[in-house]
This record gives structure tokens, C-alpha cells and sequence, in this order.
């Protein structure tokens, strides 16, 4: 199978064998390209046996997830708005007609008017605050929610946070926000859901150059700094985040809930 990335082709065999994952299906928001976290999280998954479908936001990235999907076998690609509650319900209700349950979920979704991520964060409007709250953060709730019924023998809900929660990184302004609220989201959900044996957890990926990064001002910047900095010197390959997210959808982290592991070379540790 051939992906094709700005008239690049990529050439890429996958191979699946009954790992950690076999027997298990789960869906995954937020593919766009075959740079997403979310496509690296898919294809550590899918080579221990998972099984997958796919959301896309729109239109446009249509011919991007196809040959994507196509390559890991899924037998569900649906497009989804994830700040339309309507499309959301149409997702599950058929998803619900392909499976009669899952295991997982997999959300790498988020996004903020380009103004509110360079400049200041005071400037942030009402409307570009709500935009990426609801976005980024209340997305997590809103298809875990949709999930529980499908989750019949429990399940595990994994997401996708970064550092500028937990500290101010130049120019993450409202989206720092936006992942605070995501990482507290992740807390209160694993609180409701640990009785149902259903785990809800977050990686804190360091930068990685994606779609979504490239939309942060200074980004280049950032991924030099961090390289000079981190304890590791050197950025994260998305491949481990990929391996995290594996760790976190399958029984290795049977105890697990609750929690946002660091991916990100040890840069969150330094004081200075
Ligand atoms: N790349 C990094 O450096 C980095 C670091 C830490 C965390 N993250 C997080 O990882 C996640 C995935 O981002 P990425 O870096 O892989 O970039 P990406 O651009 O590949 O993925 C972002 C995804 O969000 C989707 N999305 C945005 N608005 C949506 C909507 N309304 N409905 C449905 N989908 C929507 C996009 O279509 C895209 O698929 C994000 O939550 C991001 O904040 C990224």
C-alpha cells in the first residue's frame, strides 16, 4: 500500500502479528496525515493485533485517511465534525452496526484559531477560548460518554496532552489552558468510569512536527530548544508515542488510570 504526502510517496509494509492487542477493536479520532500521533498510536496498535476504525474531521483529509486506513484493514473510516454532538451520535450509532464492542479509544483531537496560539494570552478572545476548550478539551468527554455502552467488558480511553498545561511555553497560550482542562477531564473520567473497568489516561508527548504543531508560532524553535535541554538530548520520535499508547489500550497497564505519562525525553523533569 502507498501513502502519498505532498507528492512524496511513502512506502511502508505493516505487519501484524497477535500481540498485546489481539481480540481488541478501537476507534481513532484525530488521524489527518501520516505525521499524526494518532496514525503512529494506530500502527503500534495494529501490529499487536488491534483492530481499527477511523473518524476524520472533514472533507478535505478524506484521500489522506483512505489509503491510511486501507493499509491497517479498517473496516470503518467515517467522517466527523467532533464539535457537532450530532455527527458524534451518528458516528457511534454506526459504529454500533459494524461491532458490538470495543475495547478502546484512542483521541488525538485538538485545535485553536492560529491568532490565540502566537502573541499573548491575555489578548485571547471569549470566542477563540470556548473554541479550543470545546475542541480539545470537552471532545474527551463527549466520545467517551458515546462509548460506555459499546465498552461492555470495560475498556481504556487514551489522549493526547502536552507541557504547556502544567507550565507556560511561549505562544501555547489558550491551548496550555485547553490541555489543563483536558488533563483534569482525564482525572474526573477515570474517577467515574474505574467501575466499569474502563482506564482513562493522557501522554504528554514532547514536539513533535505535525499539522497541528506547524500552527504554533516559534515551533522550529521550540523543537531545537528542547533537543539542547531535555535529559535525552533530543526531541521524541512519534514511534514512542505510538509504544506508549500501546502500553496504556492494552493489559500492561492493567493498574494504570487516571495518570499522563511524560513521552518527551525527560524534558518535563528540569527546574532550570
Ligand atoms: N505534535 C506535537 O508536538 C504534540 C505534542 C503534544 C501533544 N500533541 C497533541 O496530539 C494530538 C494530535 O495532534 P498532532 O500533533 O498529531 O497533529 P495532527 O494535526 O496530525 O492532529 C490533530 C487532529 O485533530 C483533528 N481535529 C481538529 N479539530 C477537529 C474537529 N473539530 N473534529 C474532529 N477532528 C478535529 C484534526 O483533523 C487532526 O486530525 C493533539 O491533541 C495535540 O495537541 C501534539
Amino acid at each position: 500500500m502507498t501513502a502519498v504526502d505532498g507528492g512524496t510517496e511513502v512506502q511502508e509494509e505493516l505487519t501484524q502479528t497477535q500481540g498485546l492487542m489481539a481480540g481488541k477493536r478501537g476507534i481513532v479520532f484525530g488521524v489527518a496525515n501520516e505525521r499524526s500521533l494518532a496514525w503512529y498510536c494506530s500502527k503500534a496498535l495494529y501490529e499487536q493485533g488491534a483492530e481499527l476504525a477511523f473518524t476524520y474531521q472533514g472533507e478535505a483529509l478524506e484521500k489522506r485517511i483512505m489509503p491510511l486506513a486501507a493499509k491497517v484493514k479498517s473496516p470503518f473510516v467515517e467522517m466527523c465534525d467532533l464539535g457537532k454532538d450530532d455527527q458524534i451520535d451518528a458516528v457511534f450509532q454506526k459504529l454500533e452496526k459494524t461491532w458490538d464492542s470495543i475495547d478502546f479509544i484512542i483521541h488525538a483531537v485538538a485545535f485553536a484559531h492560529k491568532e490565540d496560539l502566537e502573541g499573548h494570552f491575555v489578548d485571547t478572545s471569549r470566542a477563540g477560548f470556548a473554541l479550543a476548550l470545546d475542541v480539545s478539551a470537552y471532545t474527551l468527554t463527549a466520545v467517551t460518554k458515546r462509548a460506555l455502552p459499546l465498552m461492555k467488558k470495560g475498556g481504556t480511553v487514551t489522549t493526547l496532552t502536552y507541557y504547556g498545561a502544567e507550565k507556560v511555553v511561549p505562544h501555547y497560550n489558550v491551548m496550555g489552558v485547553a490541555k489543563a482542562a483536558l488533563e483534569a477531564s482525564v482525572m474526573y473520567l477515570a474517577s467515574d468510569l474505574g467501575e466499569k473497568n474502563i482506564r482513562v489516561n493522557a501522554i504528554s508527548a514532547g514536539p513533535v512536527k505535525t499539522l497541528a504543531a506547524m500552527g504554533i508560532a516559534g515551533f522550529r524553535d521550540m523543537l531545537k530548544f528542547v533537543e539542547s535541554k531535555a535529559p535525552l538530548k533530543r526531541n521524541v520520535e512519534a514511534a514512542e508515542v505510538g509504544k506508549t499508547a500501546l502500553y496504556l489500550a492494552s493489559d500492561l497497564s492493567s493498574g494504570v488510570t487516571g495518570e499522563t505519562i511524560h513521552v518527551d525525553c525527560g524534558y518535563s523533569i528540569l527546574g532550570m
